[in-house]
This record gives C-alpha cells, structure tokens and sequence, in this order.
C-alpha cells in the first residue's frame, strides 16, 4: 500500500517559534516512518514558508534557515491541489500532502489561521479545527464559553486597547472585581509569554504595558492558589479519553516560560497529587470542556485544584510535544508510546467526519 503523505509545518511567526521547533523534532523523529511519507515546511518567524528537506537535528537547533536546499513553499489554497507549491531553481512544483499537521505553538498556527488555510485546501489537518482552534487560542473567549457550559473558571476582566485611555478607571474596575493580586496575560498567547502576577497599582499598570506588547486584547485573572494539573485528551466527537492528570510544581513563582523549557527544575508527577474523587471530577471536566469548545485530535487541558474545587485555566490545541512535554508523558502513561501517539493524531484527523 502506497505511503500516506504528511507534510509537517514546524516553527510559525509566534513568540513560542523555538518551542515549536523542538516539538517538531519529536514528532519527526517519532512519526512511524513504514507507514508515513514525510516532508517539512518550514515557517520562519517573520512567516516566510520554505520546504526544508534537511536534518532533523538541525530545526531543533534552528540552523535549517540556512540550508541552501530550502526553498520557498506554500500551501496552495486551491482544494484541487490539495498540497504545496514548492518554488525550486527548476521552477514551480506541487508537492501533494494527504494530511497537513501543524507542529506550531501560538499565533499563525494554533490559533485557527492555518487550520482555516488547509480547510480551503481541502486537506485533513491534524488537532482542532479552525473555530476550536481560535476559540481555545482566546483566554476571554474560551472563559465565555466554558461559563455557558457551566464550567469553573478563574474570575476575569478583560481589556482592549482603547481603555487604555483611562487607565485609572481600568485599574479601578479591575481592583474591585477581582482584587489585588491578580495575573495579567495576552489574551491569544502561550508559553507563559508576557503572563505577570501583580500585587498592587503600579504592578498591575505595568503588567498591563508588557500583556498588551504581545496583543490587542489582554485577560486579567484573579490569582488562584492551587495545584497545576493537567489532563491530555485525545479523540474526536464524544469517542474521547481524557489521560490520568500530572501535576506540575513550577520552580520559579509561577509557571513561567523560563520554568517551562529552560531551567528543567520544575516538578512533573504522573499521576498528579490529588485525591481519587478530584481525579474523576477533572477527567470528566476535561472531557466536557473538550467537546463544548469543539476540539477534535488532540488537546491538553489545564487546571486549577484548589481547596474548594476544581478551576480551568486553559486548553491547548497543540500541546508542547518536547521531551520534557506533559502531553506525551500522560499518553505514554496510558499506555500510549509516542509513536503509537502520532499514528492516532494522524488517524484521527483522516477520520473527522462525525466530530
Ligand atoms: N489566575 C491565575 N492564578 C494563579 N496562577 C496563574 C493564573 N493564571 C496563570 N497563572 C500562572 O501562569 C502560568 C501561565 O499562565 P497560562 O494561563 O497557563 O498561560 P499560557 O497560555 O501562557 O500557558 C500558569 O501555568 C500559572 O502558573
Ligand atoms: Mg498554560
């Protein structure tokens, strides 16, 4: 039987572009090759598409910019062309795909920008769909929906830029609703990229000026003390599972990027340090957060265990898929090797049709 082909796009004009690369590097190294034909994309952060036939070793490292193979590639909107238009020295080529699967963190590309393209084009895509994607993208947004599905979340504000004409009022209304210690984080953001806690006036204005560098729309949350649990769910429809959850201990004050990809010193325990009863209560959560935003493949989502319940922070519709990721350890947990992993996340993007 012929090979199925998977074009792989790895990095995306977004602040969490290194992230993406070394996820990349897992999945490209991971994805079963019998069975899969595999060729890249990659997204420069200036958003440049180029086909990048080189070594793996070298996206994780960033070096494949500069490889003198790569050339320029898009993907081709037109649904009877279902691929990429490769601009070689030759000239235009179409190199076809049968499923698209964006390895891409953040803006242009978790947040329903691409899965829109590959809709256009007519092509599978692996994850979310587009509306999940950019529903899930939004913290405000998400926080709306999961309210009308009766789901628990963090007490919020949210800000656009034209308040910050009146910055004292901004900072009244903030102060009265949630309190004084609160997070303030670009609301289409991830990797803890310009998220600050803030404890007072002077704090929270500032906080505000670094949340809106990265956005035109920013949440401000009251601060929830307690655990981080995370849950991995995969599947499409109502045909889910929702992983044992991991906790995560952070080392740093919260869960920053810094305490997320470079220092390696936070905690992660699988199975998270909760009771049986709250481990139930969550799985069950995740899965009906999962369907009311939509979400189809795969998806993380995050918690809050505090004293008196359980509160959601977020879903992530592309998980970090590095080594030190919790996506891939929960699956791995429930007896889901990552190669095994990718296949399904594959499978299941060829088999949407009764999401
Ligand atoms: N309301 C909150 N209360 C307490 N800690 C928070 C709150 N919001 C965020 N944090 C901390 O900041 C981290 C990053 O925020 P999060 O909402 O998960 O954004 P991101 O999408 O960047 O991961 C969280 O993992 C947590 O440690
Ligand atoms: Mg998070």
């Amino acid at each position: 039987m012929a090979k199925i082909k998977i074009a792989v796009l790895f990095g995306g004009a977004s602040s969490e572009h290194e992230i993406s690369l070394i996820s990349a590097y897992t999945v490209l190294t991971n994805i079963p090759k019998d069975k899969y034909d595999v060729f890249c994309v990659g997204i420069t952060k200036k958003g440049h598409w180029m086909y990048y036939p080189g070594e793996y070793e070298d996206i994780k490292n960033g070096k494949w910019e500069q490889n003198p193979d790569c050339c320029t590639a898009v993907l081709s909107p037109d649904s009877v062309h279902k691929g990429f238009i490769v601009l070689n020295s030759d000239g235009a080529i179409l190199r076809k795909a049968d499923v698209v699967f964006p390895v891409l963190h953040g803006m242009n590309g978790e947040d329903g920008t691409v899965q829109g393209l590959a809709k256009l084009a007519g092509m599978p895509c692996v994850g979310c769909d587009m509306t999940s994607s950019a529903v899930c993208m939004d913290k405000t947004i998400t926080h709306k929906i999961l309210e009308h599905a009766g789901i628990r979340t963090a007490p919020f504000v949210e800000l656009r830029r034209f308040m910050l004409k009146n910055t004292d009022e901004m900072i009244r209304v903030i102060t009265e609703k949630l309190g004084s210690s609160v997070y303030v984080k670009p609301a289409c953001a991830g990797s803890s990229v310009g998220v600050s806690r803030a404890e007072n006036a002077d704090e929270l204005k500032a906080a505000i000026k670094i949340a809106f560098a990265h956005g035109d729309k920013v949440i401000v949350e009251k601060e929830i003390i307690g655990k981080e649990v995370e849950c991995a769910v995969l599947g499409n429809g109502n045909d889910i599972i929702a992983s044992i959850p991991g906790q995560i201990t952070p080392a740093e004050k919260f869960y920053d990027y810094d305490a997320k990809y470079k220092l390696g010193t936070s905690v992660l325990d699988i199975p998270a340090k909760i009771t049986e009863q709250q481990t139930e209560k969550l799985r069950e959560t995740a899965k009906k957060a999962y369907i009311a935003c939509g979400c189809s493949g795969f998806s993380r989502v995050d918690f809050f265990v505090c004293e008196d319940g359980l509160i959601l922070n977020e879903i992530n519709t592309i998980p970090g898929f590095t080594s030190i990721s919790m996506y891939p350890k929960l699956m791995e947990n429930m007896g889901i090797p990552i190669g095994e992993l990718i296949d399904r996340l594959i499978q299941l993007a060829m088999n949407s049709e009764y999401n």
